[in-house]
């Protein structure tokens, strides 16, 4: 399974890029601005020259037009730079776009299986279902991932399942029951999957053990 990280913040990206575990980086319209960032596109090169995989930088237009012209756009910062569309008409019809022409596409908001199967079909590279604002609003999101999972299976498409809004360990544990092909995580997740109390309890007897048996 691949780690991508869900956040615009450098020290983040680095700390988890440093640790050698991440395939590439999630960022959108909400990220960019909790960061403070004015120069979207010369923030998106900083996180491209920092991690070697796909950099997802998401348009703001909402029609055909201008997405397409922000996605040609966006691919010239950098080779990483993977153009992330919102599912709607317009977003379907600029998916189909550019992905004709070799751009590499995460179509994002997707909160169904059939949504999916239009943004897999309109050539995106990844679909990004949003777990935890389902959840958020009573539904399972993990239920979507599995159904997800078993019609791209169904239909061997390769379109890769970047699971998303994932808050903590267990949406992380089931995505990867699932079969999800990327989880997107935020650095406080990653965090939390390195810590466990008996790993802390154990490695403080394991140096107090050697302590004293050094006298
Ligand atoms: O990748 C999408 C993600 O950033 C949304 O997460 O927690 O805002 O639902 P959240």
């Amino acid at each position: 399974m691949k780690f991508f990280i869900d956040t615009a913040n450098l020290t983040e990206i680095s700390e988890a890029n440093n640790m050698g575990i991440l395939d590439g980086v999630t960022t959108n319209p909400s990220l960019m601005a909790k960061e403070g960032i004015s120069d979207v596109n010369g923030h998106y090169l900083k996180i491209c020259e920092m991690v070697d995989g796909d950099v997802s930088a998401e348009v703001i237009s909402t029609d055909y037009e201008g997405i397409v012209r922000e996605g040609r756009e966006l691919v010239k910062i950098h080779d990483n730079i993977t153009v992330k569309i919102p599912m709607i008409k317009d977003g379907v019809k600029a998916i189909s776009t550019l992905a004709a022409e070799g751009v590499k596409i995460n179509c994002t908001l997707i909160f169904n299986v059939a949504q999916a199967l239009i943004a897999a079909k309109a050539g995106a590279k990844y679909v990004s279902p949003f777990i935890g604002r389902l959840d958020d609003i009573g539904q399972d999101g993990m239920v979507l991932i599995e159904d997800i999972r078993q019609v791209f299976d169904n239909y061997d498409l390769d379109t890769e399942i970047l699971a998303a809004s994932i808050r903590h360990n267990q949406h992380l544990l089931a995505c990867m029951l699932a079969g999800a092909d990327v989880a997107t995580l935020p650095f406080k997740v990653i965090e939390g999957m390195i810590k466990h109390p008996l790993t802390d309890s154990g490695l403080a007897k394991f140096l107090a053990d050697h302590a004293k048996s050094k006298g």
